[in-house]
């Protein structure tokens, strides 16, 4: 492997700022796009294809025809997050930069790295006999609505033996993964209004409502200090895992004290005591809180009452939760938990539905094949906490998704100085390639 020609080639991907979520990056984003397929066409691909969008679209190819060999759809996405807060990156996020075999820059491991790594794999053994389809997206991180809007038009896309995402991590170092369930999610607005226009805390102070103080204590009564989230119907459809899956959780190389100090690298964890942190990340719903809008946030002091206040938040789902049933209650629970004396709306984002994945095809078992051979150990199965939106859709006309990845648990995504492992990557080169082949020759 020409480890310094692909790095130069995989920085070259990452300098491109395609944040899909910010419309200054549009530009950006079809820039990231016209890379992968460059990239595709280098494979020999034929029909590379933008489609749905003029700057996310969804980039399709068909790697060379092998008549007789199984259909595998790779599926990725070029989009990464804002890079903010950028003072606490030790590199600027679109520098990528090497330090002690990691590479840093926002969309190291989510997902230009390992959408990186699967196409490389394919140049890395002598053309594997397999028939290789692309959709490499432009807005996972928004939402994914092009690739649905696709999918829903032309369903046959997802036709295939099998469909591999590596956009995830092992479950520990040296524990590479398979991912059984992903959590859904559903992010929304809540505005609170209280008055016509902001008014003088001197004058009105004591006596008129204020936004912000409403809108707090509407976010802690739908989430109490207990963890517990006080929307009605919310947990009827929540299963717990079955008990063999439980015990299976507690021979992985996980332990709350380490995700305590080494992962949150705060003083306490929080959540539903009764349940473990596994089972509290992996098959449980959330409400979260991303940020607060309104007011006077200024450098100094400004002696006013707020007449609007905008919290941003997002539940994740687990199995059985669907993302139309959920967005029904918020909206209900809203109304109901607000003062007569406020008007309280909710907007709604993006969403996505939880997915359920059954393990037990043979390619399972091939690319456990493939991660034993070279790394040692076969990939387990585990749960995700995170989501990825459209993969429903991708399950939809019957292709098993493996959903797996080169990541490591402690590649800070979405957070300042996002890195992969070089080490990752190159046993992940080498995994990919090595499936691919024992898929061919299936
Ligand atoms: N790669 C992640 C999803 C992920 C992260 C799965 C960690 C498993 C473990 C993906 O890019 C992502 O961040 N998805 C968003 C989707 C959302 C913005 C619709 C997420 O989970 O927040
Ligand atoms: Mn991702
Ligand atoms: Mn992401």
């Amino acid at each position: 492997m020409d480890q310094e020609r692909l790095l130069r080639e995989l920085s070259e991907f990452l300098r491109i700022p395609s944040v899909s979520t910010l419309p200054a990056h549009n530009q950006d984003c079809r820039a990231a796009a016209e890379w992968v397929a460059a990239e595709l066409r280098r494979l020999g691909c034929r029909d590379v294809e933008f489609l749905g969008s003029a700057t996310h679209p969804v980039v399709s190819g068909k790697g060379p025809d092998v008549p007789g060999a199984p259909t595998l759809i790779i599926y990725g996405h070029y989009d990464v997050q804002p890079p903010d807060p950028l003072a606490e990156w030790t590199n600027p996020p679109f520098e990528p930069t090497i330090r002690d075999g990691k590479i840093y820059g926002r969309g190291t491991a989510d997902d230009k790295g390992q959408v990186f790594c699967l196409l490389k794999a394919i140049a890395a053994s002598p053309r594997p006999p397999i028939n290789f389809r692309f959709l490499i997206e432009g807005e996972e991180e928004y939402g994914s609505k092009v690739l649905f809007d696709l999918l829903k038009r032309e369903p046959q896309r997802v036709r295939a033996d099998a469909v591999l995402v590596a956009d995830m991590s092992y479950v520990a170092p040296a524990w590479p993964a398979v991912y059984t369930t992903l959590r859904g999610l559903c992010y929304a607005e809540i505005t609170v209004r209280t008055s016509k226009t902001d008014l003088h805390s001197g004058e009105y102070g004591g006596a008129a409502p204020n936004a912000h103080e409403e809108l707090c204590r509407l976010l802690t009564r739908l989430k109490g200090e207990d963890g517990k989230i006080n929307i009605p119907g919310f947990y009827a459809p929540v299963k717990r895992p079955p008990k063999a899956e439980l015990a299976a959780w507690k021979k992985l190389p996980f332990t709350e004290k380490d995700f305590l100090q080494k992962r949150v690298q705060g003083k306490a964890l929080v959540g539903l005591k009764k349940y473990s942190v596994l089972e509290r990340l992996w098959a449980l719903p959330t409400f979260e809180i991303h940020g607060i809008l309104g007011g006077f946030t200024g450098e100094g002091a400004k002696t006013v009452i707020p007449a609007e206040a905008t919290a941003k938040v997002s539940r994740r789902l687990v199995p059985n939760q669907k993302l139309a049933t959920v967005e029904r209650q918020l909206a209900a629970a809203v109304q109901r938990l607000a003062p007569k004396y406020v008007t309280a709306t909710v907007r709604f984002l993006h969403g996505a539905d939880p997915a359920q994945i059954k393990v037990d095809h043979p390619a399972f078992t091939l690319l456990g094949e493939a991660f034993k051979e070279v790394t040692g150990r076969a990939s387990v199965p585990a749960r995700a906490g995170g989501s990825i939106p459209v993969v429903p859709a991708l399950a939809s006309a019957g292709a098993p998704v493996i959903l797996t990845g080169i990541g490591l648990p402690d590649d800070r995504l979405h957070a300042p100085n996002e890195k992969l492992d070089l080490k990752q990557l190159w046993d992940g080169i080498e995994v990919f390639s090595r499936f691919y082949e024992l898929l061919g020759k299936k």
